[in-house]
């Protein structure tokens, strides 16, 4: 049998999943293990560098996992595991960490978006300025978490060290791809040795998907307070599809799209059927569209999706042998072909036992 593809991809425990990480990130696991040499894991290290409450990061974890499960992730399929499980990842990072320089880091979007945020800077068109100033700054009392700035340094050791070629990821994941490919050849050329494939993105379909809020612009986003997330009840669900911001309804036939109501019908897409979608187009260009109707309707879909899964969610939750044995399982696995890489690499480092 020829050997299969390495698949990879995690999300950091900070909260429970909404309908931008099912469609970005975690209905790709589901649609990829059957074809594919699969690992999902849950980025508990990760999310420690917002330093959560540690009662909270658990229960977090706890989520996440059951999320996987109940969407389909099949750990007789997939290998499912919690970041922490495999020390071997802690290892490597360190060992990594040698060949990154800060500069580049310090350079990386979501680093300067957390520090910005720590901070207390306003998005201002000098704030990279003042970010360096702050951080390096004799007199600043403000501190960045050198977890922060390192956290490409060990996303990339979560690719790299299980030698996996595609990533499924949302978007804006992509920078952090990108410095991962840089580190794999960095590695490889300073060595001498060929130990890193170059990963990349994964998308069923020629782009990454964004999904939208229900708030009229942007992404929906765990900060941005605008989500529908999968173990949402019924009642919860409907209200928010309801309250979605729409506009004033079109008054001329063909008249453009306005971003909200375009966002209700990318949900629409990503939801319903597609003769559904094609009958509120319709009813948008000949201006007998009601917004009312729209909205119940691509209520009723998002429920189709998501209330199975907050079924199953709850039972799955609250069978901690299940996931005891899931977790365990899949740490054995990534354990394995960790260590088998944190072997090759300190080999190549030149660290060696005399015993
Ligand atoms: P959040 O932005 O809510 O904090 P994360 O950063 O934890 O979510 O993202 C986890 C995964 O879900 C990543 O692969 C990310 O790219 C994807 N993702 C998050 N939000 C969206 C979105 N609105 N559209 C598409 N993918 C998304
Ligand atoms: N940075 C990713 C996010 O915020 C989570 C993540 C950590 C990840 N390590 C990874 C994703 C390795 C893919 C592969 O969503």
């Amino acid at each position: 049998m020829d050997k299969k593809e390495i698949v990879l991809s995690g999300i950091r425990a900070t909260g429970n999943l909404h309908l931008g990480n099912y469609y970005g990130a975690l209905s790709k696991f589901v649609k990829m293990q059957q074809d594919y040499d699969c690992l999902y894991f849950i980025a508990d290290l990760h999310a420690l560098t917002t330093n959560p409450d540690p009662a909270q990061l658990h229960e977090n974890v706890k989520n996440i996992l059951a999320e996987y499960l109940a969407a389909g992730v099949d750990p007789e399929q997939a290998t499912i595991f919690v970041q922490s499980d495999v020390p071997e990842v802690s290892e490597m990072y360190l060992l990594l960490n040698m060949h990154v320089g800060i500069g580049e880091l310090m350079r990386t979007t979501s680093f300067k978006d957390k520090a910005r945020k720590q901070l207390g800077i306003s998005t201002a068109a000098d704030s990279d300025e003042e970010i360096e100033k702050q951080i390096i700054g004799t007199n600043s009392n403000k501190r960045v978490n050198a977890g922060l700035l390192t956290y490409p340094t060990l996303m990339a050791v979560d690719i790299l060290i299980q030698k996996a070629t595609k990533v499924p990821v949302g978007k804006d994941q992509e920078q952090h791809l990108e410095l991962t490919r840089r580190f794999a050849r960095r590695f490889n050329s300073f060595y001498g040795v060929d130990l890193f494939p170059e990963p990349e993105n994964f998308n069923f379909g020629d782009h990454a998907v964004k999904v939208p809020g229900l708030d009229g612009s942007g992404k929906m986003g765990k900060s941005e307070g605008n989500c529908i997330y999968l173990v949402d009840d019924e009642k919860t669900i409907r209200k928010k599809v309801m309250k979605a911001v729409t506009d004033q309804g079109p008054t001329e036939p063909n008249q453009p799209v306005s971003e909200p109501v375009e966002n209700l019908f990318t949900l629409m897409e990503l939801t319903s059927a597609p003769e559904i979608v094609t009958h509120y187009r319709d009813a948008y260009a000949d201006c007998s569209i009601r917004y009312g109707d729209l909205k119940k309707q691509l209520a009723e879909d998002i429920l189709k999706v998501t209330l199975p899964i907050r079924e199953r969610y709850q039972e799955i939750r609250a069978d901690d042998e299940y996931l005891a044995r899931v977790t365990r399982m899949g740490a054995e696995k990534a354990r394995e072909r960790a260590a088998a890489t944190l072997a090759e690499v300190k080999q190549a480092m030149g660290i060696r036992k005399f015993y």
